[in-house]
């Protein structure tokens, strides 16, 4: 269970986020949508400890993030949205680097099997010569690689082929379904929204977005 509690991020004397509180539950996928600068990845990375609200609290499970942050740590993983891969290595040679960095051991069939499971398969191709939507989801597997429960993602699908966002649509609901994961996921894009997310969540103040989702069979609510 993830617990936010009047969260509050101001930049200087800019505030963000306001009064920002929500619940969520194991299984569950989120869709967190909103105009540009509305403030979506400044709540995403407050959720990945990448920073600190300016004030409220964040609860995962027992663990809070002011006194637990360490053992938080250990329990989420973040996409941002900035591809962060290495490009002249193999898609082999970047599961096992990050591997190394993991606090979680895999063995390297484990870490084979992860990117299987998406749909990527090009194990000793070199990332420079792989898809958009092949980047984004070796991105993804490397996130997940010391199996966290919360799992934050900024935007994994922009701009890439029809084919992969479907298979990562698909591989993130039997990740929920099956492993009780948390999902949270930012995306522009309300077809995939509608088909992955289990409720959204619309962030700023421009009502587009919300008057756009009411219109569909998926609960949405606005975050302050
Ligand atoms: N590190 C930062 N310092 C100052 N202002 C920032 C910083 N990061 C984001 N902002 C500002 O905060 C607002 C929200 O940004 P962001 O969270 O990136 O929005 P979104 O992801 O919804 O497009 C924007 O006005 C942006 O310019
Ligand atoms: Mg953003």
């Amino acid at each position: 269970m993830l617990n936010v509690n009047e969260l509050q991020k101001k930049y200087k004397e800019k505030a963000v986020l306001e009064n920002v509180s929500f619940q969520m539950k194991p299984g569950e996928i989120v869709g967190l949508v909103g105009e540009n600068g509305a403030g979506k990845s400044t709540l995403l990375q407050l959720l990945a400890t990448v920073m600190k609200p300016t004030q409220g609290d964040i609860q995962l499970g027992d663990l809070s993030y002011v006194s637990n942050v360490k053992e938080i740590r250990r329990e989420i993983g973040y996409v941002p949205q900035e591809i962060a891969i290495w490009e002249e290595f193999t898609v082999e040679e970047n599961m096992l680097f990050f591997e190394k960095l993991s606090w979680k051991k895999r063995t390297k069939e484990e870490c084979r099997q992860l990117c299987l499971d998406m749909q990527l398969t090009h194990w000793k191709e070199g990332v420079q010569s792989l898809s958009g939507g092949m980047k984004r989801k070796l991105n993804l597997a490397i996130s997940l690689l010391h199996n966290p429960v919360l799992l934050l993602l900024d935007e994994p699908t922009v701009g890439i082929d029809l084919k992969s966002k479907m298979e990562i649509g698909s591989y993130l609901r039997n990740l929920a379904k099956n492993e009780g994961k948390m999902i949270m996921y930012i995306s522009h894009d309300m077809d995939e929204i509608t088909t992955v997310c289990d409720r959204v969540y619309s962030i700023g103040k421009d009502p587009f977005y919300m008057d756009l989702l009411t219109k569909n069979e998926i609960s949405v609510e606005q975050l302050k």
